[in-house]
């Protein structure tokens, strides 16, 4: 019988991971099944336990719950104890295994795919609720000259400053408000806030972009107020979809040690009928 997977999050009847992962198994040969599974805040535990009972072999968390994942598994990677939440759960022998493999999927969409570098770079991260949390540390971890998280609360940038400093590897780290990036230039401004999600954007500087810049949202599937506003300013822009494809490739890798090629499902899902 086929190893079974699923994805757990709510809401997730919209979820494009199911056919992410059986576009990466069909591309790989690996006999599995995906599905979505919707959980509520009352019965997100149970319903991971029934589903390792039942035979699960691994499942993704997706909001709300990637915090209650994290306090659910037992061992964890050192990336999840950074974000302090878990994308990725393992079922191995009886234990349960977390992981978060969103900072990586982040790092290669925009290296890999974007043919962007990071390392000497100067960043801005925008945000500091738990999509920043999880991908603060790998994007350190590359080297860029400067990361500047800046935060309408200015209080939990500083917190997440201070969180990821022995990432800094002599990287200049530091908090901001978006009223104190004025005199900044940014090579790459990632937008983490889930502003864009209720069709918003953190007040930003005119001149946020240094020459040739990228912008990248985190959401993906539409053109966002800050891509539009980068698009506008002469910046090269991109949503979230890469990153999504890439976090499903870390996740599917550490499940079947298998790594699937990312750009054919990338471009699969940029087919208009798919969006
Ligand atoms: P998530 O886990 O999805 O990151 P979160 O922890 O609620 O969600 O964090 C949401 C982030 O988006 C925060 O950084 C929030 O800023 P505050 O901490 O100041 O609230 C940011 N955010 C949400 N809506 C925003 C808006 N309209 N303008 C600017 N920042 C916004």
């Amino acid at each position: 019988m086929a190893d079974k997977y699923a994805v757990i999050g709510n809401p997730v009847a919209h979820s494009k991971s199911p056919l992410i992962h059986a576009e990466f198994a069909r591309q790989t040969r690996q006999d599995l099944s995906y599905i979505a599974i919707p959980a509520s805040e009352e019965d997100f535990e149970l319903t991971v336990e029934r589903f390792e009972s039942a035979g699960g072999r691994g499942m993704n968390v997706t909001l709300p719950f990637k915090h209650r994942a994290f306090r659910l598994a037992r061992e964890r990677s050192s990336r999840a104890e950074d974000a302090l939440a878990v994308n990725t759960l393992a079922f191995i022998d009886g234990a349960v295994f977390g992981d978060n493999t969103d900072g990586v999927g982040l790092v290669r969409d925009l290296t890999e795919n974007l043919a962007q570098p990071l390392r000497g770079q100067r960043i801005l991260l925008m945000g500091a609720g738990g999509a920043s949390f999880g991908v603060c540390g790998p994007l350190l971890d590359e080297g860029p000259d400067a990361l500047v998280i800046a935060n309408r609360t200015v209080d939990k940038a500083v917190a997440l400053c201070e969180r990821f400093r022995r990432h800094a590897h002599g990287a200049r780290l530091s908090a901001a408000g978006y009223q104190d990036l004025v005199p900044m230039r940014f090579d790459i401004v990632v937008n983490a806030t889930s502003a864009s999600l209720s069709g918003e954007m953190p007040a930003l500087p005119e001149a946020l972009f240094a020459p040739g810049g990228l912008a990248y949202d985190m959401v993906y599937g539409k053109l966002t107020p800050f891509l539009e506003f980068a698009q506008t300013r002469g910046a090269q822009s991109s949503d979230g979809l890469g990153m999504l494809v890439e976090q499903a490739a870390e996740s599917f890798f550490l499940w079947r040690g298998v790594r699937p090629q990312t750009r054919p499902v990338i471009d699969l899902l940029r087919e208009p009928t798919r969006r």
